[in-house]
């Protein structure tokens, strides 16, 4: 496998190693790359125990680092004017808010785990947005496990890799998320999405190969947070959902049990689960419809989830509603939906090759003329999951 595959990546490690050379006067020892994700359908269901459908995107995190040996980290952000931040291995703490937080969360999870971490010196890098619902942080997080497994010369199972990131997420950046993003960026494959069971944690590979068809992201830029208690709720009212259905997670409740327990839950609550049990539904359907080479059923499917999302789940904003929109205008789109946790950031779009640029231009302008803002389009094969070596 080659590791850098295209120049924009070789450009990034570039960047990261000059800056590195510049602030630590000596060349970077080792090199680790991870990515974000577009999730195809499947959308808050993970923490339901049910089923998503990500694929890794061709942006990442980038980390070029050395060990120190001093118990310290050093840390620089080279897309943030080469901010600084430091740490010390003893006694490490969350900065929650700060994007040090990630890198610091995912120590903790090796030393917990009783993999005693060195002091190192990186410089960091990313090219997937921020607050874009592309899973820019479970990127640093899977890249920081991916460096520290270069400097001690292991490799960690990657399902518990990325357990140990979901992890970091949850306590270092106090984001309650399911297994999705840690799960694909550690997991991903070239040329294939990911059919993962939440439940059962069994992972397989779908062939994304066709060059009749391109995913196209398209970035509201409109920022969301997940921290921001909102993700949270959602969570917890699916849990109080399947409490009153008797159920360990709405994975295991069917329609039929919903419908007949309308009574027993408010609207909202009984929203949010419809949500859910669909959405379980419609993504099994989906990895059907993809093996078979069903684009028209897939892209259905996928703009029933982005109207569930809307109005039972409520978590897309109407920037997003009008990228859909616009995006379900053109022919040759055979569907089009929110990605990611919601409340902003972006949307995915399965298109016709041939018909992609038209649909660029056409939400672009729309979406110019409707909110006054632009939004971002870019085109992405499914790309490679996290790895790491040594350089030089
Ligand atoms: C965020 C979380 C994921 C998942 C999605 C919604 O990306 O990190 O675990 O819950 O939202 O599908």
């Amino acid at each position: 496998m080659t590791l850098i595959n295209d120049t924009s990546l070789q450009a990034m490690v570039d960047t990261a190693t000059a800056v590195f050379r510049e602030h630590f006067e000596h060349d970077p020892a080792v090199l680790a790359i991870a990515p974000g994700r577009v999730n195809l359908i499947g959308e808050h269901t993970d923490y339901n125990d049910g089923f998503v459908f990500p694929m890794a995107i061709e942006r990442q995190a980038v980390l070029v680092a050395s060990v120190n040996n001093s118990g310290r980290c050093r840390l620089v952000a080279a897309d943030l004017d080469n901010e600084m931040a430091s740490f010390t291995i003893e006694g490490i703490a969350p900065s929650k808010g700060h994007w040090s937080t990630y890198i610091k969360g995912v120590v903790a999870q090796f030393l917990d785990n009783g993999h005693p971490v060195p002091g190192f010196d990186a410089v960091l890098t990313s090219n997937v947005p921020l607050g874009g619902g592309l899973s820019s942080s479970a990127a640093i997080e899977v890249c920081t496990a991916t460096m520290i497994e270069q400097f001690l010369g292991i490799q960690i199972d990657p399902k518990r890799k990325a357990l140990w990131c979901q992890k970091a997420e949850h306590d270092y950046a106090g984001v309650p998320c399911g297994i999705m993003d840690q799960f694909i960026s550690a997991l991903g494959e070239k040329d294939h999405a990911l059919l993962i069971d939440c439940r059962s944690q069994d992972t397989e590979q779908f062939p994304l190969d066709d060059p009749n068809i391109e995913v196209l992201i398209t970035n509201s830029n409109f920022k969301h947070s997940l921290d921001g208690g909102e993700y949270a709720e959602r969570r917890s009212q699916c849990e109080a959902a399947a409490k009153v259905l008797g159920v360990k997670f709405l994975r295991d409740a069917t329609m039929d049990q919903l419908v007949a327990a309308r009574d027993q839950m408010d609207d909202v609550t009984f929203r949010r689960a419809r949500h859910v049990i669909s959405e379980n539904d419609r993504t099994q359907r989906a990895a059907d419809a993809l093996r078979r080479a069903n684009y028209a059923e897939f892209g259905r499917l996928m703009v029933e989830s982005h109207h569930s999302l809307r109005d039972d789940f409520e978590v897309s904003v109407p920037e997003i509603d009008t990228l859909v929109e616009l995006a379900c205008e053109v022919d040759g789109v055979y569907g089009s939906r929110i990605t990611g946790g919601g409340f902003g950031g972006c949307t995915v779009t399965l298109v016709k090759t041939e018909a992609a640029q038209t649909v660029i231009d056409h939400v672009m302008a729309g979406y110019r003329d409707k909110h006054g803002v632009e939004a971002t389009c870019f085109t992405t094969h499914a790309g490679p999951g996290a790895r790491g070596t040594h350089l030089g």
